[in-house]
């Protein structure tokens, strides 16, 4: 499903090597596996390894296969890519903050029908923000624009669902309710990749890794 092979990745700042991040490091999501989880420690490089699963960093050096095709690394195809088959939870929402919780739901449809603000409603309901859809998302919390970001997520119902410390903001029995959307999402066919802190988290994936030493290393909980 997803394969990327000999991956370098410098951090560059004034045109020098700041900081070698990544060096041949390999990543592979089978079409047999729902989901994996990515661990390691804060500055490891989750993000930055996610945001070029996402084809939002383009800058590094090695291949990327979806689907078994080998991706072009143009900010074009890498937004091809993203449009049809992903969506993304990034670890700061990026929700529209003058926009209601709904206007910013129905942006994740990739195709708006007469039922997308219903189906919206449902999923506002999956996450426990029901009667928040009028709400501007300036004035929500740290965990209640996570759960929205999630329910504009499940609107694409993509392929890949890439998510950046999902549960970072939330307390446990919401960290369980979010879980158990990505459950059923994998009941559905998409498959998740979550970069995460937590190991209740990482336990609810059939896969882990943790990046060490600049590569990726299989672990069992
Ligand atoms: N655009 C950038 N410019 C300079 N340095 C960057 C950039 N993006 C990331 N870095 C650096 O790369 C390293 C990895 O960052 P990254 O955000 O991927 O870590 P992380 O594992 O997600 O950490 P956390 O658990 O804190 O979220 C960090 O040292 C960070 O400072
Ligand atoms: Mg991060």
């Amino acid at each position: 499903m997803i394969e990327l092979k000999n991956i370098n990745k410098n951090i560059i700042k004034n045109k020098q090597i700041e900081r070698v991040l990544f060096e041949n490091l390999n990543f592979s999501l089978s079409d047999a596996t729902p989901s994996i989880a990515i661990m390691g420690r804060s500055g490891s490089g989750k993000t930055t390894l996610l945001n070029i699963i996402a084809g939002l960093d383009i800058n590094y050096e090695g291949e990327y296969f979806f689907n078994h095709n080998l991706v072009y690394k143009t900010t074009d195809k890498m937004a091809d890519l993203r449009l049809k088959n992903i969506s993304i939870i990034t670890q700061h929402y990026n929700l529209l903050d003058d926009r209601n919780v709904m206007e910013n739901i129905l942006l994740g449809f990739r195709k708006k029908s007469a039922q997308s603000k219903s189906q919206a409603m449902d999923y506002l309901k999956m996450v426990g923000l029901e009667g928040y859809a009028h709400k501007k998302i300036k004035h929500l919390s740290g965990g209640e624009c996570q759960r929205v970001a999630i329910a504009r997520a499940m609107a694409k119902a993509p392929t890949l669902l890439i998510a950046d410390e999902p549960t970072g903001a939330l307390d446990e029995e919401t960290e369980r309710i979010v879980l158990n959307i990505f459950q059923e999402l994998k009941r559905k066919g998409t498959k998740i990749i979550i970069a995460t802190h937590s190991k209740e988290v990482a336990k609810s994936c059939e896969q882990v890794v943790v990046i060490k030493d600049k590569r990726l290393k299989a672990v069992k909980l």
